[in-house]
Order: structure tokens, then C-alpha cells, then sequence
């Protein structure tokens, strides 16, 4: 298994376009690809699924790579499975 880590302190530089057509583009020739999105800004959830993780409403913590790093939700409960592209989704933090 290989883990490859996007970061750089300086903005806009490209980590979450990289970190998502890096993924897609493995998954489409066959590797099992799971992302860990451990940006606040979720801009990598956004651009795989579409979509941004439910914000927190009355304590309801929603299944994303916080409530997993809080011990609230297990790794089964945050994981969203795709046909070889996983993802661990962050919440958004405004
Ligand atoms: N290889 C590239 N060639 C040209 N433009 C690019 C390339 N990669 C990213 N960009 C563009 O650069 C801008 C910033 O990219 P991106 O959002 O991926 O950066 P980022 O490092 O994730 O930014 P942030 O620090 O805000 O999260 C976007 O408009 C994106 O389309
Ligand atoms: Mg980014």
C-alpha cells in the first residue's frame, strides 16, 4: 500500500486538483484509491462527491473524518465507497 500526502502551507497552488484527478485518474486504471480529506475547506469532498458534508445542526455530528477523529463514528460509518475510489470526507469548517 502507498500513501501519498498533499500538502504545502501556501494557498492555491493546486494540492486539491492534484489529490483529485490523482485519485480519479488511479481508480479508472484500476487501483483501490481512498482519499482522506483533512482540508476544512472540503474542497476535495466537493469535487469527488458533488457534494459538501451536512454542516453540524443541534449536536448531530455527521459521519465525516472529524466525527471519526473524535471517536464519534467508526471508519465503516464515514467511509463512502465508490466502485475503486473511497472517500473520508471533512466537514466544513466556516
Ligand atoms: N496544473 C495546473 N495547471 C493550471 N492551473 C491549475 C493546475 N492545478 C490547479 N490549477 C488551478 O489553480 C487554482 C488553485 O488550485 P487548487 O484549488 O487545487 O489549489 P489549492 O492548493 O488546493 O488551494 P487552497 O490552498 O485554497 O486549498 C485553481 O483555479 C485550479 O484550477
Ligand atoms: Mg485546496
Amino acid at each position: 500500500m502507498k500513501k501519498i500526502v498533499f500538502t504545502n502551507d501556501k494557498g492555491g497552488v493546486g494540492k486539491t486538483t492534484t489529490v483529485a484527478n490523482l485519485a480519479v485518474g488511479l481508480s479508472q486504471r484500476g487501483k483501490q484509491v481512498l482519499v482522506v480529506d483533512m482540508d476544512p475547506q472540503a474542497d476535495v469532498t466537493y469535487a469527488l462527491l458533488g457534494q459538501r458534508a451536512p454542516e453540524m445542526k443541534r449536536g448531530y455530528l455527521p459521519p465525516t473524518i472529524h466525527a471519526l477523529l473524535l471517536g464519534h463514528h467508526s471508519l465503516d460509518q464515514v467511509m463512502l465507497h465508490g466502485s475503486h475510489l473511497y472517500t473520508l470526507r471533512h466537514n466544513p469548517v466556516y
